[in-house]
């Protein structure tokens, strides 16, 4: 069976504070700035943090005046509403804005994207690991890096996430919160794309990523797509998720 990150047994060994105190947790003031620039964001809006964590991104939302909800599926971190990144306790175009920063890992990109584009009414964001990083500085073979993770308690616990490319991004990509294109040397994209429902204008930044399209509405979890179809039917290959969640 190929390995999956259980989020809810990791957010229980490491806590919020392990978490928060790892060395990518240090650049949340730099990573909201980003995002609120590049997504056009001001005061007033709404945004959702989907796949919050311990909510390490919430106050710099609301350091800018930004109303923030935080969802995530790891009760260990306590996050401002427990739900899963799929199925979202949101009405349609009821948010500004919907990010997702590092939650592509663990569940089917194309039905994520789906669930963020339902609930956001003028932009989009999410990160993801990048896979020429991957194979370049991992050695990733195919899609997927598993790692074990070793917690101070002395606890392993597997820590599996996908890769993706930057052309299976919608919108404009760049390696890692800075404005750039990424390289091969960046081991984070994030993407960033403006809806066509947005209020007009959408934005320098996020005319240039483009606006996308909306569905009418989500496709259900699993039944979104042709690959989504088949993992929900049982073909294809599993993928990391959130388990119990
Ligand atoms: C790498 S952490 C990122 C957390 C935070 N966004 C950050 O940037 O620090 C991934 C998070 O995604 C959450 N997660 C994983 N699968 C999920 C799912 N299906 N639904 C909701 N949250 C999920 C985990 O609980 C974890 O908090």
């Amino acid at each position: 069976m190929t390995a999956e990150t259980d989020w809810p047994a990791l957010a229980a060994a490491l806590g919020r504070e392990g978490y928060r105190r790892q060395a990518f947790a240090q650049h949340s003031a730099g990573e909201v700035a980003f995002l609120v620039e590049h997504l056009g964001l001001g005061p007033g809006d709404v945004v959702a943090d989907v796949g919050c964590g311990p909510g390490r991104h919430l106050d710099e939302w609301r350091r800018r005046d930004i109303r923030v909800a935080g969802f995530d599926a790891s009760p260990a971190f306590a996050p401002p509403v427990l739900a899963h990144a799929l199925r979202l306790p949101l009405r349609g175009g009821s948010v500004t804005a919907a990010v997702a920063l590092g939650v592509a890992a663990y569940v089917p990109l194309d039905v994520l994207l789906a669930e963020l584009r339902r609930v956001a009414r003028h932009a989009v964001a999410v990160s993801a690991f990048h896979a020429a990083f991957a194979r370049r500085h991992l050695g990733m073979v195919g899609r997927r890096v598993v790692e074990t993770a070793r917690l101070p308690n002395g606890t392993a616990v597997v820590h599996a996430h996908d890769c993706h490319e930057p052309h299976e991004l919608p919108g404009r990509v760049y390696g890692g919160f800075r404005d750039a294109p990424p390289t091969d040397d960046d081991p984070e994209l994030v993407a960033v794309w403006g809806l066509r429902r947005s209020r007009p204008p959408v934005g320098p930044a996020l005319a240039a990523a483009g606006a996308t399209d909306l569905p009418r509405t989500a496709p259900a979890p699993g039944t979104g797509t042709p690959r989504a179809a088949a993992a929900a039917s049982g073909r294809g290959r599993r993928r990391a998720g959130c388990a119990g969640a």
